[in-house]
């Protein structure tokens, strides 16, 4: 579904990412762990295209397109989903008006008419249910003092909606409480299915108590120098990082 290849991508003429290969098939959760500063959130808006990054070698292919020159939105047609992506506080939109647009703005890109009303109403109440998400909820206004937990859950519900084919999750973000980590894992295993993938990019060990992985990563300076599965987590939580960086000297 996605396939990196000896990806280089530098912002402001520095050189951040210095070879990625990175493969990821439909049905898998990949987590991408590794120090702060080695270029996991790099990853996610280089694969997703925010303009800031520029490729300068490799490629990315999603569904055996080349995406490297698309933009976000073109990317995210695609179906191509990335946490944090609508960060933003809009007093007077609610959780579910901003999604049946982003929805509709989809279809429309697509040339599909607009998702028939009653057909939208089904769709918000079945994904709410299966996420637990109540309806006073959706009637809030986006991200307008919303807690961390609360912020996920939005993302969530965002991704349940959209329905893509390969969603970035960065939760490298700091304040990710308890109540926050489930939301986000409670929504990756509802979601998961054998047609869509999940790349999750996290620091937090914990995280990875509740989503098993089926490929855990190391980045460490721009390279993925180990892959393994959920046992490497384990291995990283009880011994950090540093036995990497003497393993690859
Ligand atoms: N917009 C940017 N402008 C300049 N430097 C950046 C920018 N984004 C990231 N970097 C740099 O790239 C490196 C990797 O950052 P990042 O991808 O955020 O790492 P991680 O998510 O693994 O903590 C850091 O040295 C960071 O300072
Ligand atoms: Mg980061």
């Amino acid at each position: 579904m996605l396939e990196i290849k000896n990806l280089h991508a530098s912002v402001e003429d520095k050189d951040i990412l210095k070879g990625v290969t990175l493969n990821v098939k439909a049905g898998e959760v990949h987590a991408i762990m590794g120090p702060n500063g080695s270029g996991k959130s790099t990853l996610a808006s280089v694969i997703t295209g925010k303009e800031e990054f520029e490729v300068t070698q490799g490629s990315i292919t999603f569904q055996g397109k080349d995406i490297s020159e698309m933009d976000p939105e073109e990317r995210a047609h695609q179906g191509i989903f990335l946490s944090f992506q609508y960060p933003i506080e809009i007093p007077g939109v609610s959780v579910t008006n901003f999604i049946k647009t982003a929805i509709n703005e989809n279809r429309k890109a697509k040339g599909q008419e607009d998702m028939p009303a009653s057909e939208m109403l089904k769709m918000i109440k079945e994904k709410a249910d299966l996420l637990d998400i109540d309806r006073k909820f959706l009637s809030r206004s986006l991200n307008e003092g919303f807690s961390g937990g609360e912020k996920k859950r939005n993302e969530i519900f965002q991704m349940a909606m959209l329905e893509p084919k390969l969603a970035i999750l960065d939760e490298t973000d700091s304040g990710l409480d308890i109540d926050a980590l489930k939301v986000v894992a409670n929504g990756v295993n509802k979601l998961k299915s054998a047609d869509n993938a999940v790349v999750l990019i996290t620091h937090y060990q914990r995280l990875l108590d509740y989503i098993v992985p089926d490929f855990v990563h190391v980045l460490m300076d721009g390279r993925i120098v180990k892959s393994g599965t959920k046992e490497l987590a384990y291995e990283l939580e009880e011994k950090g990082y540093d036995w990497i960086k003497e393993e690859l000297v």
